[in-house]
């Protein structure tokens, strides 16, 4: 039978040490709280006031619940007021002296069989254990920001932590509506081992100018559905303690990745730690406050597009399904169409391509029509505008025109020679393409200049995001114009240069391969990965089960593609996802990659 924590000390009222501390009262546990000074303790109660003051503001707690989650929780200046408490979570700075001589004293403060854990994100548990004459009753109790948000929770236990320490914390979590994740004593436990190396990532993109803050962020929030893009997530975490867990991950990995970007030290230098000072990667209306303020790093407002060609006609060029997407978003969005389609080089278009793609958008008008999104009189102005031709000169008029041709780098270049050679030359031309460089594709064309890449998200067809990729030589406003038609078509727009995997392969491939290389050293199982990406960080699904959906076959081929082009061992295809691929299991498609799906 799991033993019942009734009374628990939390040392450390700061941001987590108070959450915690909300999260176990609001459970019906007594809570007393300890840090070093009245003004620590009042700023620890000022935390737990608003936030419970919000709880009720949003009607998740009523007057009296409030009033007894706060009745639960006492405070004080004095370790020794935790002398009956069963258990002790330590959540003060991440400072290994202070943290081990906190538990020195405890030890000899707390009885014999209360249990000491510690919220370290990044420091040994054995380390810190060591400091008692009890090691066996110290564990790990890692909760994530905002803890009263996020559900899971890691249990770090080390060589000598006793199995049932750890069981009656897994059961303490239960009680909580938390989900726990049981590991070894690693730097940086699960989730951050993993989440760091992301998150450092994207600040070397940030320094190295490749992208804006703002289009690192929606890249990532937009295209993966992830809460918050990298740089707001360093923000909320403060960006202090991101160091911390850095140099942590760095000295016992020694992995290039986890090495802290320059930046951050500066940014810290600077006092510019993130949300908690005001100022980090974004500006805020306050030290604490979560509303962003635009600055002077504001790169554009996201619908005023300032050098945008004007536009009416569009031209697209393709059969598949990306080609008939963008052909239905840009007539819904006001355009007059003209599509060519596209069978193989060798193989041109005839009559019947053309009918069967202008039937194709029809049924969609139709569908749309039986919905009621569209009226009659809309529809027919619609099927109006929409002009379909097997010959490239029929495109002449366009004043931007798009190729959603099969990803071959030979084909789409043939297609932009014949499409340079009879368009409007002040058309901008756009490649839609995922895998060869954008460059490549201008140089083919008379007017470099005037091409961009435009590269839509998953899922097939077009995903909600465009990244839009300029080339050394793009002018800005063509670039322009294709991010002002990608938001007029409904699209989040993420600018970068041209590089393999443009943004979100970039920061996405090696996020995931750690993980697989994490299952490979055998660290956590694929529930366990998963389950704490998803409940630790909010990942809408977990790392392994993404790359089940996207197909680990087509995984490694990113993989190989961005490895030829940074010929880094964080884009290096992780072995077992190569092995997985020649066993035939690709993922959810065959019923097996990571995950079994019963297939
Ligand atoms: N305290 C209490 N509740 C909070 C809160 C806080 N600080 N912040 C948000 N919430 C609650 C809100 O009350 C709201 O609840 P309801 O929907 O039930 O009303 C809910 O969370 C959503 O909040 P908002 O609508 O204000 O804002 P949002 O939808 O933008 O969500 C977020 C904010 C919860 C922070 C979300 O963006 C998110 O999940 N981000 C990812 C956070 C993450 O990855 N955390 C892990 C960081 S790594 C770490 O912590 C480990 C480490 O060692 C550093």
């Amino acid at each position: 039978m799991a033993r019942e924590f009734r009374k628990v000390g939390i040392v450390g009222l700061g941001t987590m040490g108070a959450g915690i501390a909300e999260v176990l009262a609001h459970h019906g546990v007594r809570v007393v709280g300890v840090d070093v000074s009245d003004d620590a303790i009042e700023r620890g109660r000022l935390h737990l006031h608003q936030s419970t003051s919000r709880a009720v503001a949003r009607g998740k707690l009523s007057d009296a619940e409030r009033a007894a989650v706060l009745d639960r929780v006492s405070v004080s200046t004095s370790l020794q007021d935790v002398k009956d408490a069963d258990l002790v979570l330590e959540a003060v700075p991440e400072d290994l002296g202070l943290k081990r001589r906190i538990f020195a004293e405890l030890d000899e403060i707390c009885t014999a069989d209360a249990v000491l854990a510690t919220n370290t994100s990044s420091l040994s548990v054995t380390e810190i254990s060591a400091a008692t004459k009890r090691p066996s009753r110290v564990v790990g109790l890692h909760f994530f920001n905002p803890a009263q948000v996020m559900r899971s929770v890691e249990v770090v236990r080390t060589m000598l932590t006793d199995p049932d320490v750890v069981a009656d914390v897994e059961c303490l979590l239960g009680r909580l509506g938390k989900v726990g994740v049981t590991v070894g004593d690693k730097a940086g436990f699960l989730a951050n081992s993993l989440l760091f190396g992301y998150l450092n990532h994207a600040v070397v993109l940030y320094e190295n100018g490749y992208a804006s803050r703002e289009d690192i962020d929606t890249a990532m929030r937009v295209a993966c559905g992830l809460p918050m893009g990298p740089l707001a997530l360093l923000d909320l975490i403060g960006l202090d303690i991101a160091y911390q867990i850095l140099e942590a991950l760095f000295n016992e990995s020694r992995a290039h990745r986890h090495a802290p970007a320059p930046l951050l030290r500066q940014m810290n230098a600077a006092g510019l730690c993130g949300r908690k000072t005001g100022c980090g990667f974004y500006t805020y209306e306050a030290p604490n406050s979560p509303a962003v303020l635009a600055d002077d790093r504001t790169p554009y407002q996201p619908d005023r597009v300032a050098g945008a060609r004007p536009v009416d006609r569009v031209g697209v060029v393709g059969s598949g399904s990306l080609a008939r997407s963008i052909v239905e978003s840009a007539l819904r969005a006001g355009y007059t169409v003209v599509f060519v389609p596209y069978r193989a080089p060798d193989c041109p278009a005839d009559q019947g391509d053309v009918d069967a793609l202008r039937d194709a958008v029809e049924r969609e008008l139709n569908r749309s029509l039986a919905r009621g999104q569209i009226d009659e009189l809309s529809k027919k102005v619609l099927s109006q505008r929409i002009i379909g031709s097997t010959r490239y000169r029929d495109l002449a008029d366009s004043d931007l025109v798009i190729e959603a041709v099969p990803d071959d780098p030979a084909d789409k270049r043939a297609v932009f020679t014949a499409v340079d050679g009879v368009v409007n030359p002040a058309a901008v031309l756009v490649t839609t393409t995922s895998a060869s460089p954008v460059i490549e594709t201008a140089m083919a064309t008379g007017r470099p200049s005037a091409v961009v890449g435009a590269h839509f998200s998953a899922p097939a067809p077009g995903g909600p995001l465009v990244e839009v990729v300029q080339t050394i030589v793009t002018a800005p406003d063509a670039a322009d114009t294709v991010h002002a038609f990608a938001r007029r078509i409904g699209r989040h727009v993420a600018r970068c240069h041209d590089r393999a995997g443009f943004l979100v392969q970039t920061l996405l491939f090696p996020h995931l391969g750690d993980a697989v290389r994490m299952l490979q050293a055998r660290y956590a199982s694929v529930a366990d990965i998963d389950t704490a990406m998803k409940y630790g960080c909010a990942y809408p699904t977990g790392p392994l089960e993404m790359l089940d959906s996207i197909g680990l076959d087509t995984a490694l081929a990113v993989y190989r593609r961005l490895y030829r082009e940074y010929r880094d061992p964080g884009y290096a295809p992780p072995p077992l996802l190569e092995h997985l691929v020649k066993a035939g299991y690709l993922g959810r498609k065959t019923g097996r990659g990571f995950h079994d799906y019963g297939g």
